[in-house]
């Protein structure tokens, strides 16, 4: 069985957001007998079967609504949390950054809400495979929910195992099975031998921590277990802008931060990358590395080299001089008007 595809015209069983009077938002789901009671009357769902998704319907008053079916995103923001959920700007990076692709079979622990799972599935396709871990029972109950509630089905590519990771990975999977591993815990760093265990050469576990110090520590426990590429890290802020008529300005407030996404690569094994630098993990003071971090060149600025300086003194003094020139012309002419000589007004 496959998911109903989220377009075409209202069915009988969608979810359908709603917006009224004031902006006010409403999410229902279509029943043939269903109604809308709210203080500015009844919206029949009825009237909504059939419409293109994107209509305006009246209530029973005469006010109107717009009717769309939610987005992933419009859903995950809304949806019943029991942990927090991972946001849309992060699915999006965590998506590319661990290069989830149709077809991966991919593990995700822990599952917390679901928010995350419903973009891996997206990603992984009709022939991939997601295995989600969760150590709450009760957690995987609210995850399994929201996932039937988005896709109209708990899809045959996903299984949600209630367990920790450690323990139940290695009774779940086969060693070398897994493509990508995506971690979204407190302490990933925990899981990050198993996952060593699990993933095929190559393949790409991605962390999303929540502080500063996790990401340190993971980072340091992923680079020491010299079985992964260096951990890369990154945050993604994403700032809306308000565009309307000349008033076209970022907006005042922004989700400014949520996690950290930190990435490496499994390597073959017994395989040591010829280029690695590997840093000593309890640095505390700044050395020449850290300095050359901030010089003009590190943060984009190109060094000028000798020959192209003298080249810029040569081009600035050649504009210097005909500025010079220039004014000179200028004072040595008589002021326009001043002589009286052809000015057929004078
Ligand atoms: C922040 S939530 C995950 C949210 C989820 N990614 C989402 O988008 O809705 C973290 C979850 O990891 C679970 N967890 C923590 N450590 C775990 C482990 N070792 N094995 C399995 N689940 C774990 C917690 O119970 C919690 O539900």
């Amino acid at each position: 069985m496959s998911a109903p595809r989220p377009s075409g015209p209202f069915r009988e069983g969608d979810r359908i957001q709603l917006t009224g009077p004031k902006g006010r938002m409403h999410t229902i789901t279509l029943r043939a007998d269903g109604e809308l009671h709210t203080h500015h009357g009844v919206l029949r769902h009825r009237d909504l079967v059939g419409l293109p998704d994107g209509s305006v319907v009246e209530n029973s008053s005469g006010h109107e609504y717009l009717a769309l079916r939610p987005l992933l995103r419009d859903f995950v923001m809304s949806m019943p949390r029991g942990a927090a959920i991972v946001y849309p700007k992060d699915s999006a990076q965590i998506i590319a950054q661990a290069d989830i692709f149709p077809g991966a079979v991919v593990v995700e622990a822990g599952v917390g809400s679901g928010a995350l799972s419903l973009s891996l599935l997206r990603a992984i396709g009709p022939e991939g495979r997601l295995h989600s871990f969760e150590r709450r029972d009760d957690f995987a109950e609210v995850a399994t929910a929201n996932v039937e509630t988005f896709l109209g089905e708990t899809p045959e590519t996903w299984s949600v195992v209630v367990g920790d990771l450690v323990e139940a990975l290695p009774n779940t999977l086969d060693a070398g099975s897994v493509d990508r591993v995506v971690l979204d815990m407190l302490a990933p760093w925990e899981c990050i031998d198993a996952v060593a265990d699990a993933l095929t050469p190559g393949g790409v576990v991605l962390c999303y921590v929540a502080t500063a110090t996790q990401l340190s520590r993971t980072a340091e426990y992923i680079r020491a277990t010299g079985l992964y590429t260096e951990p890369e890290s990154s945050e993604t802020m994403v700032r809306g802008w308000h565009v309307e008529g000349l008033a076209v300005r970022p907006d005042h407030r922004m989700v400014a931060h949520t996690g950290f996404l930190i990435t490496a690569r499994r390597l073959a094994p017994g395989a040591v990358p010829p280029d690695v630098k590997r840093r000593a993990a309890k640095k505390t003071s700044y050395g020449d590395e850290d300095v050359e971090l901030w010089t003009p060149g590190a943060v984009g600025d190109r060094e000028i080299t000798d020959k192209n300086l003298r080249k810029r003194v040569r081009e600035a003094q050649r504009a210097a001089q005909g500025a010079r020139i220039a004014a000179e012309v200028r004072t040595a002419e008589p002021e326009a008007g001043a002589s009286g000589g052809d000015d057929p007004s004078a």
